[in-house]
């Protein structure tokens, strides 16, 4: 669902061929630089779980970050960076994830997160959902209840979102 108010969609900006020919990337620095759209789109995306509980935003890298911090301090919950590999300095789990062509790591810190936690994870944009999929095996593997994942950007094509939704996770997105 979109806000009556806002128009995310405008404010994202497409770019042609970038990183390679063929691809039409969704970038969102255009929305983060706007004022009245960064807030509304954290409002959106933390409406559903204000009164969820929430004790970690778990937010993937790199524009992840970004988002989760915000989304963590409006639902008063701390934030938990999920990392490529090699950049997290204490003891970690990992998991490879798919990419278009071979795979990569991602990281979370062992003691980041406690069973039973109640957790949301986000993103910028779902697109094949590897990078979701590896990132909820990270939390599920310490115990996380993971209570949803949002993102700003679906790209309904490449299945992601309803990937994810096979795996139980509830997942909401502001445009598609
Ligand atoms: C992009 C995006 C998501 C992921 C989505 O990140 O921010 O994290 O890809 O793709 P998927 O659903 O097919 O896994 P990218 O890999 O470009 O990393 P970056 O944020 O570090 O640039
Ligand atoms: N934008 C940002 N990240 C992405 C995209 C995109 O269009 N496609 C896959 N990851």
């Amino acid at each position: 669902k979109q806000s009556p108010l806002t128009d995310f969609r405008a404010a994202i900006r497409t770019i042609p061929d970038y990183p390679k020919p063929g691809i039409l990337f969704r970038d969102i620095t255009t929305l983060l630089a706007d004022p009245i759209a960064f807030r509304a789109a954290v409002d959106a995306l933390v409406a559903p779980y204000a009164d969820q509980r929430i004790r970690h935003v778990a937010g993937i890298e790199a524009r992840g970050f970004i988002l989760g911090g915000a989304l963590a301090h409006q639902l008063t919950a701390g934030f938990v960076p999920i990392r490529k590999k090699g950049k997290l300095p204490h003891e970690t789990i990992r998991v490879s994830y798919d990419l278009e062509y071979g795979t990569d790591e991602i990281e979370l810190h062992k003691d980041a997160i406690k069973p039973g936690e109640r957790v949301l994870l986000t993103d910028d944009l779902i697109a094949t959902g590897g990078t979701a999929t590896g990132a909820i095996k990270l939390l599920r593997e310490l115990g996380a209840e993971i209570v949803a994942a949002c993102f700003v950007i679906d790209l309904p094509d490449l299945g992601g979102a309803q990937r994810i939704r096979d795996l139980g996770v509830d997942v909401r997105t502001l445009v598609s």
